[in-house]
């Protein structure tokens, strides 16, 4: 169920929509009829022009009444105008279509950031009978200039939709299997090849973590390995990783129900992997691209991994599971070791609900970055700044990685006497281990993968965050 309003951009035209969204900066910039003065109007409603303010008025259409939206547009940037986007396709929400005029000085950019913002905000995801009631049609009519820059806008919202219905999806129907075979549809339909890694391949190979995380369950672990190779290749090769744990229990280091509830997002970032893989020919980017997307469920049973076990991950390194809840890291271990031992890329970024400290660090608006690049850090802060998905840099504090450090194994896969704090910081030193020294970065989504309610852009549930910062990177 992704986004089903339509968008259609319809060079410049009169709308005839019941619904016409106009926007307000002090001065009314298109020309309908008013029935008070429309500085009166908004000093009624003590309107200021902030980015999501909206003033509803009922206008004479003939016979008919028209509503209008009055609709503020703030500093009128990108991001104000993603915002004010958001808000009309709010407002008309249950309504046929709605007409929309830009501000006349808007430009590509602030087009495709209304028109990115107004089809985030319409996306809905329900089982069962009771569906959304999205505005059906938002209708643009503005410059041929910013056709482009729409479709554009339109690609990153359908790949952000489906990256929030792969994470909405709950973990009775959306187990590993399942995962691959949405993402062998996907590749499927965006000139993507798709291999996927049953287990006894896994074991072959020697995918100690993915395997060990997904030993607890009935439904057996996957790895999803999807190559983007354009025809024109630029020559630069980039891998992304995704967590892919399709429920997360904790294993036999059980979560308690509050921690566990949320816990079938917890593969947000193989699903950014997957709908960005998807995205890649629409845009036209011309890097080579492999997503790996290390999927299993965490799950407690007889057959499950116990604290204490010591695991051997892909190329050999072993590793004490003192917490079998710090799974991502388990399974991120072997992708990152394999792109480093086979795929040979010139730049590797894994994204992943790693951990809770991150939402406690930075909260829910901002997701963590934290690099062995300078360079990289900053192309992906500026591209989060750029695409909405804002990133903060975190440090790789190496006076912390002692916290790793194992009596029986190479490595311990948590800080387990808790004596260096900083758990989102110790969790990225242990995926740097397997990183081979490439020019990697880390994006902990564990604070952001989630929104707890409608609010802008973003729906109460899986934000998709990351889709849209990726897209970014690889375009920008
Ligand atoms: N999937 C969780 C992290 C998470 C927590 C994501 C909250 C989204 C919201 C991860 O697998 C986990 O359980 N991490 C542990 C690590 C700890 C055992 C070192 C955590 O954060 O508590
Ligand atoms: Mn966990
Ligand atoms: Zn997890």
């Amino acid at each position: 169920m992704p986004i089903e309003t339509a968008l259609r951009f319809t060079g410049p035209s009169a709308g005839d929509a019941d619904l016409l969204a106009v926007p307000f900066d002090g001065d009314l910039t298109a020309d309908v009829e008013l029935p008070v003065p429309v500085r009166a109007l908004l000093a009624h409603h003590e309107a200021k022009g902030e980015a999501g303010e909206v003033v509803e008025i009922p206008v004479a259409h003939g016979d008919e009444v028209r509503r209008v939206l009055l609709y503020g547009v703030g500093d009128a940037t990108p991001r104000a105008l993603r915002k004010a986007g958001a808000t009309v396709a709010r407002r008309a929400k249950g309504r046929p279509a709605v007409d929309v005029t830009l501000p006349k000085d808007a430009g590509a950019s602030g087009w495709s950031a209304f028109a990115e913002g107004a089809l985030l905000a319409s996306y809905t995801f329900k089982i069962g009978a009771s569906r959304g009631k999205a505005v059906g049609e938002i209708r643009l009519s503005g410059p041929e200039e910013a056709r482009a820059a729409v479709e554009r806008a339109e690609v990153l919202a359908h790949a952000t939709a489906l990256a929030r219905d792969l994470a909405n999806t709950p973990s009775s129907e959306k187990n590993p299997a399942w995962l691959a075979e949405r993402a062998v549809e996907v590749a499927e339909r965006s000139g993507v090849s798709a291999k996927i890694w049953a287990p006894d391949e896994l074991a072959e190979r020697g995918f100690g973590g993915i395997l060990a995380v997904g030993r607890g369950s009935v439904s057996p672990p996957r790895m999803i390995e999807l190559s983007y190779e354009p025809a024109d290749a630029d020559g630069s090769h980039v891998v992304l990783v995704g967590k892919g744990i399709t429920f997360d229990s904790g294993g036999l280091s059980l979560k308690p129900n509050e921690g566990m509830k949320a816990m079938k997002t917890d593969m947000a970032g193989g699903a950014v992997v997957i709908s960005v893989l998807g995205a890649l020919r629409d845009l036209g980017v011309r890097t080579r691209v492999t997503g790996l997307v290390a999927a299993a469920e965490n799950m407690p049973s007889g057959t499950a991994q116990r604290p204490g076990d010591v695991i051997t991950h892909y190329g050999g390194t072993t590793v004490e599971v003192l917490n079998t809840d710090a799974e991502g890291r388990l399974v991120l271990a072997d992708a990152l070791a394999y792109a480093d031992d086979v795929l040979e890329p010139d730049t590797v970024v894994d994204i992943a609900t790693l951990t809770g400290a991150i939402g406690i660090a930075l909260g829910r608006e901002l997701g963590a970055v934290f690099s062995s690049s300078d360079d990289l850090a900053e192309e992906l802060v500026s591209a989060g700044a750029t695409s909405g998905d804002p990133l903060w840099r975190m440090p790789l504090v190496q006076e912390y990685r002692p916290a790793l450090d194992s009596n029986v194994a190479d490595l311990s896969n948590i800080d387990s006497e808790g004596r260096f704090g900083g758990g989102a910081v110790t969790a990225a030193l242990f995926l740097r281990e397997f990183t081979g020294g490439r020019r990697w970065a880390h994006l902990d989504i564990a604070g952001v993968a989630r929104s707890t309610a409608d609010d802008g852009v973003q729906t109460k549930g899986a934000t998709g965050f990351g889709t849209r910062l990726l897209l970014e990177w690889l375009t920008g």
